[in-house]
């Protein structure tokens, strides 16, 4: 028997279609960008560790100018050291009332404002607007010997 009878083998079509890859591709896509997304939310609202911030805090007072804010960890809570344009100092707690979202100071605003659902805080803390069922707590601050201090001079 010739070779040329014999049928040339065809190469065996492997691998995935497609139809089939790009379905792969787009949902993987899809679920990288759901976890990065639940990640980031999910580390906003997480609770702080314990036992950080356990000492109080100490912060060069020129550090933070008039209408400028530092959020700071506080006996392992998170707080919003603000000082006002008039250059008083005021340090409350940055956890919402609502649903426990941190709070930022808006300079353009001159409020704290929870970018989650819209509450809006004044400096003294009181609710100025939004669901936020309580004010802010407030939590005493001083200054010594050019350093602010949480929980008043000691
Ligand atoms: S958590 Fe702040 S307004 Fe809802």
């Amino acid at each position: 028997m010739a070779d040329h009878d014999q049928p040339t083998p065809q190469p065996q079509q492997v691998g995935v279609d497609r139809r089939k890859l790009l379905q792969i591709s787009v949902q993987a896509c899809g679920f990288a960008a759901a976890a990065s997304g639940s990640y980031v939310v999910l580390n906003y609202m997480a609770p702080l560790p314990e036992g950080l911030g356990e000492q109080d805090v100490a912060i060069q007072e020129n550090e933070l100018k008039p209408g400028t804010a530092l959020q700071v960890l506080h006996k392992g809570k998170p707080v919003l050291i603000v000082r006002d344009s008039s250059g008083g100092l005021h340090a409350l707690s940055a956890i919402c009332t609502h649903l426990g979202c941190l709070v930022k100071w808006s300079e353009e605003q001159s409020k704290i404002e929870c970018p989650c659902h819209g509450a809006q805080f004044a400096l003294d803390g009181k609710v100025l607007g939004g669901p936020a069922p309580e004010a802010l707590a407030e939590i005493p601050v001083g200054v010594e010997h050019g350093v602010i201090r949480l929980g008043g001079p000691s």
